[in-house]
This record gives structure tokens, C-alpha cells and sequence, in this order.
């Protein structure tokens, strides 16, 4: 990873990835891109920022072949509960984003990160342990999306070698940019709610049992797993990984040890529950442990322990 272009960067894991590629690989190495005229902020300030659409495949290739980009972390997408409302959207953005990226990494030989998701599997799907390798028939347009993600991206790496990898990530907690309209979202507005007015209205049950991750093991998930050794990996794309595994209501308690006076009600979104309800209630992720040495450092104490710290004092 010498020049890096990274897509959906002003997005909840594009924000925080493209800084620490920066610090890690150089400022004026990593490329950010998104599809939002530039604010300023640390995102723009601290290096290279393009204005893209991702379905843009002449300025897409101009950003590549000008920038010598030899890998690309393609992070721009429509997430599950947005997307349930656009789905005609949701396919021309995730699919010919992902088609034009396939096919810029093909013609300049780059390495391609793609994050798929929990929303790949469905209700046919084992909820508990789900294996690596299963039935994956999710029902929303998403999971659609990102199942087809994870076998194109097989097919490019097969058919045409391209070094394609990626993920399956659970719902990703960040105490810097909020998420963008998924439905894991609750898990991240609940601490907001918690600080301001130690009361929130959660739009999924209180049993609602999903896997989760905090950022900095997100972030060091997709460094580790593009920079491990290919000669490792049977798998390559649509890892499972995760790092804690809760319900609305496990998180409350949690939240409630260190503000007591903390209150939660639910208020249920049956679009919002649906697509939940469609999702595996923990994942197995022994291949991503055995292939690239996957190990998340923050567990749910952890994790709520330094949300609250750092929400605290944005
Ligand atoms: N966190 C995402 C969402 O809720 C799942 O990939 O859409």
C-alpha cells in the first residue's frame, strides 16, 4: 500500500480509516473521495480530498491513473434501512460503484477492500455461530448488494486476479462520525441520548441480539487483513468477523453503570426490526482468526467505557 484511494470518506468508517492511513502511510499518500462537496475538517485538511461519485468511472480512472493508486479501500454505499427505502438507488450505487472499482483495480492492477456485512445472510441463514460458509438468501436490497459484492469480487480476483479481499462486518460503533441510515444505528445514537438527556427511545426491541464492533478494532480489522500474507488466505473476500454480541437492552444496563439515572423505552420501527430479525444473532469468525489473526480488542465494557469518555467530551 504505497498510494491509497479510499471511497465513501466522509462516511462513518471512511472518516476514521482515511486518518489513520494517513498517519500510518503518509497524508499526501491517501486520497479521500466522497460524493460531498468538501467541509472543512480534519478529513480535508490533513490530506488529498476528491469530490466523486463512484458511478463516475472517467473521473474515477483520471483520480487512479493520476495518483498512481495501487489500492483502493471502496467504502461508499447505501446502508440497509436507507437503501430499504431507495432500492433502485441502493442497486446503481452499491453494485455500479462496486462494478466501476472492480474494473479500475482490474486495468491499473490495484488491491481492493470491499466491506460486506451481516445484512449478506437471511432468515434461512443458522443465526447462531453462522459459519463462514452457509446459505446466505438475505431479503433486503442491501444484503443483495453485498452478497453480490462478495462474489464479484471472488470472480475478479479468480477470473482476473485482481486482490480482492474483505469483510462481513456486525454493526460498527464510533464515538467520532455517525453512521448514515443502517440499522444497527440505535447503538451509537443511545450514548448521544445517554449524555444529553439520560433517556433514549430505541426503534428496535429490547431482545434484539446482533453482533457489533468498535471502531478501532473496524479500522485495524481492514489494515490487517489488506497488509496479510495472500498465501494465508483461503478465503480472501467476506471474512465474519465481530467483537461483542448484545441486545438494546444488555447495552442500557451497561450504559446504566456508569450514568444510573439512565432510562431506555422502545419505541419499535417495524422497517427497522424487520431487516434486524433477517440478520444472524452472532457470527463465527474461527476463519478470519486462523487466515489473518483476527482479534478485536474492545469488548462491550470496553467499548462503553471509552464511548462515553470521548462522547463526553466532543
Ligand atoms: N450497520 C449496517 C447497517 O445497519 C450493517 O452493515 O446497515
Amino acid at each position: 500500500m504505497k498510494k491509497i484511494l479510499v471511497t465513501g470518506a466522509t462516511g462513518q468508517l471512511g472518516s476514521e480509516l482515511t486518518i489513520t492511513l494517513r498517519n500510518r502511510y503518509g497524508a499526501e499518500n491517501v486520497f479521500a473521495a466522497a460524493d460531498k462537496k468538501p467541509a472543512l475538517n480534519e478529513l480535508t485538511q490533513s490530506g488529498p480530498y476528491y469530490c466523486l461519485d463512484v458511478r463516475d468511472m472517467p473521473v474515477l480512472n483520471q483520480i487512479v491513473e493520476t495518483n498512481n493508486i495501487d489500492t483502493i479501500f471502496h467504502l461508499a454505499a447505501l446502508l440497509s434501512a436507507v437503501a430499504e427505502q431507495q432500492p433502485q438507488q441502493a442497486w446503481d450505487v452499491n453494485m455500479n460503484g462496486l462494478i466501476n472499482v472492480l474494473e479500475i483495480s482490474r486495468m491499473h492492477q490495484c488491491a481492493l477492500f470491499f466491506p460486506s456485512s451481516i445484512a449478506a445472510f437471511g432468515t434461512e441463514t443458522p443465526s447462531m455461530d453462522t459459519p463462514q460458509d452457509t446459505i446466505q438468501r438475505p431479503t433486503t436490497i442491501y444484503g443483495i448488494t453485498k452478497v453480490s459484492g462478495e462474489l464479484l469480487c471472488d470472480y475478479y480476483h479468480h477470473r482476473f486476479d485482481v486482490d480482492a479481499r474483505g469483510l462481513r462486518y456486525p454493526g460498527l460503533i464510533s464515538s467520532k462520525t455517525k453512521p448514515g441510515g443502517g440499522t444497527t444505528d440505535y447503538a451509537v445514537d443511545i450514548f448521544y441520548a445517554a449524555i444529553k438527556s439520560q433517556h433514549y427511545e430505541c426503534f428496535l426491541r429490547a431482545d434484539t441480539q446482533l453482533d457489533m464492533m468498535y471502531m478501532p478494532d473496524a479500522i485495524d480489522a481492514a489494515i490487517t487483513l489488506m497488509t496479510a500474507d495472500s498465501t494465508q488466505l483461503k478465503h480472501r473476500n467476506a471474512f465474519n468477523v465481530t467483537a461483542m454480541n448484545f441486545t438494546p437492552q444488555q447495552l442500557a444496563a451497561e450504559i446504566q453503570k456508569h450514568i444510573p439515572e439512565f432510562t431506555i423505552a422502545y419505541n419499535v420501527d417495524p422497517l427497522r426490526q424487520a431487516i434486524a430479525d433477517s440478520w444472524p444473532r452472532h457470527m463465527n469468525d474461527s476463519a478470519a482468526k486462523a487466515e489473518w489473526d483476527w482479534q478485536a480488542q474492545f469488548d462491550l465494557q470496553a467499548m462503553v467505557k471509552d464511548m462515553l469518555e470521548k462522547i463526553a467530551l466532543n
